[in-house]
């Protein structure tokens, strides 16, 4: 086995001594190598080893969790094609067969010329802007497979130089309530910032020692957890002030869910109210430390944030005695290494540790046993980035937006087959109609409304009945569904519900993390049939053998994953049971997507690296 160099070992000491443990260096070793070569030989790992003082088996265990790691050569440029809703409805198929046509591979297979990798992405956060495919770090969206060829021939040429971190796509869609820096096409600088009243409220607060006014503000505003669950703010913090120190924050910036990019647009567009608010919050609650767990998809928010913290220290924002408080505390970013459950705040805790990104059974509550078993509040970027404006307009003025049931405004992604897709800031309750109709401008010209996925892949579905629903969380619940992150992805009658349900069964299997077995052979299980069905084998036993299962998983699985995965084939099932049985009894597809012959659209890979021996198999997509 050849040796590395001194100073590859030196460099891995550096990243040793930057992490709190050998443990959590591993992750940024893991990046350091596949950026240097694409991929992690056998001589890394062995280095990687010695360093850290783990085992070839641990740090295996670890790196085969997450999609962004190889332990086998790569082709010089890796490509990923988004095979995640959106991307599927709008062109991401015809996008994979044309770059398995020009390179004459399938999916994680390397073209011969060992010049690309083709690799699934799933939702690389660009779904306004969809179908989207990244090749390295460069991320390209409205692609069509006619451009194909060209883009490739620039990468064999050499030609290509690595995008600028600068923010991706248009600035937020309509006026702006809270995050007025949305407004930008730019990323607002910390000049730019501070001149239109930025930082004044941090140093209010460090100048007076004020801790009891954040929280005052943060409880009397209602602001809830905008990342999905929607739990009021305060009581975690002041379940995280209860108990002793040390006390950590970290900023959930993982943002995996199919049809959701809001989160990148703060970070990319407004990073420092997002780093304010968490600086505030952090005061409020003493903390000590706080990290960015930032999923790997966005590299342009890596940038931009590095910067931006930079910016804020140099003020004296973060450091050592924050402007003369007594104050000291730091935020650093940790990089994920591609997995949707990361964003699930105790995997995401368990791989900010260094470890597979596995959930934590819940109780204990983070709050009380978080990182590093120290009490840790988690929060959304977006909870984070409110925080700024409802300081200076105060709690009140943000609780009086919205409706009764749910405080203040909420940034909703609309995508899918819409007119007007994009960024949209909204009071929470308003409705469906608004949304979609006003707002999004409809379905396109000649098509008509069938559902919308309220919460990208994991709620059920809304249909045209319920145009004038509020959206807020109470009532959505109580329609059986929820809002989540708010992420819409809008269908017109060009989509196929069975054909629906199968990606997104492909999604959960593909991004389930194996722990519990109702999720992990659910989500398997549930995805060979739905395949069985589209190929046009299906039974009609199978429609009640998908629901008796997917309620299974609802009770009995771990976490949110599990208990999400049955939503959509099960609501597709019950509302389009016509649809269904077509397929089955006629082998008839109305839309003509699915095969209905015995040939596989596509498959996800089961595993999500291919580890060190590849097991590859061709797979071909069906052209309609
Ligand atoms: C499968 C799964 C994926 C999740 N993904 C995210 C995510 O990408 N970003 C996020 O902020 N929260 C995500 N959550 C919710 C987090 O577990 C947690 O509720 C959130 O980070 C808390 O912050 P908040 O209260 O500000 O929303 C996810 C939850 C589940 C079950
Ligand atoms: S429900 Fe799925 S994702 Fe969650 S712990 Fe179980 S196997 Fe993992
Ligand atoms: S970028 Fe493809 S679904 Fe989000």
């Amino acid at each position: 086995m050849a040796t590395l160099s001194q100073d590859t070992r030196q460099h891995l000491e550096t990243i040793l001594k930057e992490w709190d443990n050998a443990g959590q260096a591993v992750i940024p070793m893991f990046h350091y190598f596949m950026e240097r070569e694409n991929y992690i030989s056998p001589e890394a790992l062995e280095l990687i080893g010695q360093v850290t003082g783990m085992s070839q088996s641990d740090l295996l265990g670890v790196g085969t969790f997450y999609q962004y790691f190889s332990f086998h050569k790569e082709g010089r440029h890796i490509i990923r094609v988004c095979l995640a809703t959106p991307c599927v409805f709008c062109g991401g198929k015809g996008l994979l067969s044309a770059l398995q046509k020009e390179l004459g591979i399938g999916l994680d297979e390397i073209s011969s010329d060992g010049l690309f990798s083709l690799k699934p992405a799933q939702c690389v956060g660009q779904c306004h802007e969809a179908p989207s495919l990244v090749i390295g770090t460069n991320i390209y969206n409205n692609v069509t497979p006619e451009e194909i060829p060209a883009l490739l021939k620039k990468y064999r040429e050499g030609d290509v130089a690595p995008q600028p971190a600068v923010p991706m796509g248009p600035p937020l869609a309509n006026e702006p309530i809270v995050f007025t820096g949305l407004a930008s096409n730019e990323t607002l600088t910390i000049d730019r910032y501070e001149s239109g009243g930025g930082y004044a409220i941090l140093r209010e607060i460090m100048a007076t020692k004020d801790r009891v006014r954040v929280m005052r503000e943060i409880e009397s505003s209602g602001l809830a957890g905008r990342g999905g669950g929607a739990f009021p703010m305060a009581p975690k913090l002041q379940s995280v002030m209860k108990n002793p120190k040390p006390h950590y924050v970290v900023a959930n910036a993982d943002e995996g869910e199919p049809g959701t990019f809001k989160d990148r647009y703060i970070m990319e567009r407004d990073p420092h109210s997002f780093i304010e608010g968490m600086i505030l919050a952090s005061y409020t609650i003493d903390a000590d430390a706080g990290y960015i767990y930032l999923r790997e998809e966005y590299p342009n928010s890596y940038a931009i944030l590095l910067k931006a913290l930079s910016e804020a220290r140099s003020r004296g924002y973060l450091g050592k005695d924050i402007l003369g408080s007594g104050w000291s505390y730091d935020i650093r970013i940790y990089r994920g290494g591609g997995a949707y459950i990361c964003g699930e705040d105790s995997s995401l805790l368990n791989s900010l540790e260094g470890k597979r990104g596995t959930p934590r059974n819940k109780p204990p509550r983070l709050s009380d046993i978080g990182l590093w078993k120290k009490p840790t509040d988690v929060n959304n970027v977006e909870t984070f980035a409110a925080i700024p404006r409802i300081m200076k307009e105060g709690g009140p003025w943000y609780k009086a937006m919205g409706d009764e049931r749910s405080c203040g405004t909420k940034l909703f992604c609309l995508s899918g087959n819409i007119r007007r897709p994009g960024l949209y800031e909204v009071h929470l309750g308003a409705t469906l109609r608004h949304l979609i109709e006003d707002l999004g401008g409809g379905v396109p010209e000649g098509r008509s409304f069938r559902a919308v996925l309220p919460a990208g892949s994991a709620s059920s579905m809304l249909y045209p009945v319920q145009m004038d629903m509020q959206l807020d969380y109470p009532t959505l619940k109580a329609a059986g569904a929820f809002l989540g992150a708010a992420s819409l992805i809008v269908m017109d009658d060009s989509v196929c519900m069975v054909d629906l349900a199968y990606w997104m069964s492909g999604f959960y299997h593909h991004e389930s993390c194996g722990q519990c077995t109702p999720c992990r052979d659910g989500a398997e299980d549930i995805h060979e049939v739905l395949q069985k069905v589209v190929m046009g084998e299906g039974d009609l036993a199978h429609l009640d053998f998908v629901k008796s299962l997917g309620d299974y998983m609802r009770t009995a699985s771990i976490c949110g994953l599990g208990t999400s995965a049955p939503n959509i084939p099960i609501s597709s099932i019950e509302h389009f049971e016509e649809e269904w049985r077509e397929h089955i009894l006629e082998h008839k597809c109305r839309t003509g997507i699915c095969p209905m012959t015995r040939k596989k659209i596509v498959d996800f890979p089961a595993r999500r690296s291919p580890g060190l021996a590849a097991e590859i198999t061709q797979f071909q997509i069906h052209e309609p």
